[in-house]
């Protein structure tokens, strides 16, 4: 099986080795800070460790969860946001296919509580009316205005459907053990519940229960994400060659640039399987290096459909950004296109060529275009889309994140800003 592989020749178009040299070997000491836990957030580095402390009992402890909710529902509402709803999407989507909700026996797992729309809350609740519905609260804190209101109203339904007892059996809770209004309705309540560790973030806390019980509802096997993660957690650690850790070269590759007066970075992807994996890294990366006037502001796109959108300007506007690539080397499935006598749409230069091998052409062909551009290309490939590379992607995403954020000298795990708005939206509403 082959690992997770960077490529950051295109560069070197831009920046000179040894300036990337200089940059690398200070960020060196950023990745032994993940480790050494001397660094700022240090009571938030829980994460680090996680691919090997999670434990089999856990494991199981998850699966039997899930189990136990695909045996009351075949539709189940994930309530969250931000790192308690972006990590589990990703997963769930780039890990399940894409049309499957038109198989008879389809689990439904639908997200709510990222928004507040009266629209999507009420129309979920008609569309549902009729079908065995379990819930999944998510939040750490216990205290997020809008997954908790959208728990309420949902909870309430739950008990109007199932009655108080009934809805007990349906309602599932993902929480801080000891704290936060969501524990506190747990012990009131009685629901069933698994806690989120207090030393992982929202947004790294993919690989805690928080992300490891929507995947193991979808049927994902949580146990190769995790051999995945710990996989990439030995290419990563301090003691590894830093020419030989990927995260390492990652987070230098786009730090120099940043450096060199790059302000955009924009994570492309030519799967849709994956564009919530990039929605997920966007808050990751935007959320631990967003800070005190700093960072490379995240931006996504999907191709090829982008290039026929923001194409153009990624081309040809201002000089301003860099583009990451996920490149994924082996697809699930093969579509050869065919020769055709007639050869009215003139494609038969592509006949016997597989629709992965066009697309793999287009995606290198758009670094080239883009690098000439002046637009720096890194490029990131996994084997393909299984649940080790996903284990393996995430992982490396995060431990990129922590020397990143590191390397900007800023708390890569606390989020000041987003209070802001907070306590903005508490003065107006109370
Ligand atoms: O990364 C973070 O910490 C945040 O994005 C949180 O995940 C988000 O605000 C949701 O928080 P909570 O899980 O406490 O409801």
């Amino acid at each position: 099986m082959q690992q997770l592989s960077i490529d950051i020749k295109n560069i070197f178009q831009t920046i000179s080795p040894e300036k990337f040299e200089t940059v690398l070997n200070e960020l060196t000491e950023c990745n032994r800070l993940l480790e050494t836990g001397y660094g700022q957030g240090r009571d938030m580095l829980g994460w680090v460790n996680l691919p090997e402390t999670t434990t089999q009992e856990l494991i199981d402890q998850i699966n039997s969860t899930a189990k136990k909710i695909n045996d009351i529902a075949d539709v189940i509402i994930v309530i969250g946001i931000g790192g308690s709803y972006l990590g589990a999407k990703a997963m769930v989507d780039a890990l399940g296919e894409n049309f499957s909700y038109l198989k008879p026996d389809y689990k439904q797992i639908i997200f709510a509580g990222q928004n507040i729309s009266e629209d999507y809350i009420s129309e979920l609740i008609q569309a549902t009316q009729n079908r065995r519905t379990a819930l999944i609260a998510v939040s750490k804190s216990g205290n997020t205005l809008e997954p908790m209101l959208t728990f309420r109203i949902l909870r309430e339904e739950m008990q109007h459907r199932y009655g108080v007892e009934g809805a007990r059996k349906r309602i599932f809770v993902l929480t801080d053990e000891s704290k936060g209004s969501l524990r506190e309705i747990v012990w009131k309540e009685g629901y069933e519940s698994l806690s989120v560790p207090s030393n992982v973030g929202g947004r790294y806390s993919v690989l805690t229960s928080v992300g490891l019980l929507p995947a193991a509802v979808a049927g994902i096997n949580i146990k190769e994400l995790i051999e995945g993660a710990k996989a990439m957690r030995v290419r990563c650690s301090s003691n590894i060659n830093k020419l030989e850790n990927p995260a390492l070269i990652y987070a230098a590759a786009r730090s120099v640039l940043y450096r060199e007066g790059k302000q955009i970075e924009i994570l492309a992807c030519c799967e849709p399987y994956l564009k919530m994996l990039t929605e997920w890294w966007k808050q990751l990366f935007g959320e631990s290096e967003g800070k005190l006037g700093k960072g490379l502001y995240p931006s996504t796109v999907t191709y090829p459909s982008d290039l026929h959108a923001i194409g153009q300007y990624i081309q040809d506007g201002p000089r301003i950004m860099i583009e990451t690539a996920i490149k994924v080397r082996q697809s699930r499935s093969t579509i050869e296109v065919k020769s055709e006598i007639e050869n009215l749409d003139k494609l038969n230069y592509l006949a016997n060529k597989s629709l992965s091998h066009i697309s793999r052409n287009i995606f290198e062909a758009v670094s080239i275009a883009h690098t000439k551009g002046g637009v720096p290309n890194i490029s990131i490939e996994i084997q393909r889309l299984d649940a080790h590379s996903i284990g393996e992607l995430i992982y490396f995403m995060e431990r990129a994140c922590g020397i990143s954020a590191y390397g900007l000298n800023v708390n890569p795990f606390d989020q000041p800003g987003v209070d802001v708005y907070k306590k903005c939206a508490d003065s107006l509403l109370r």
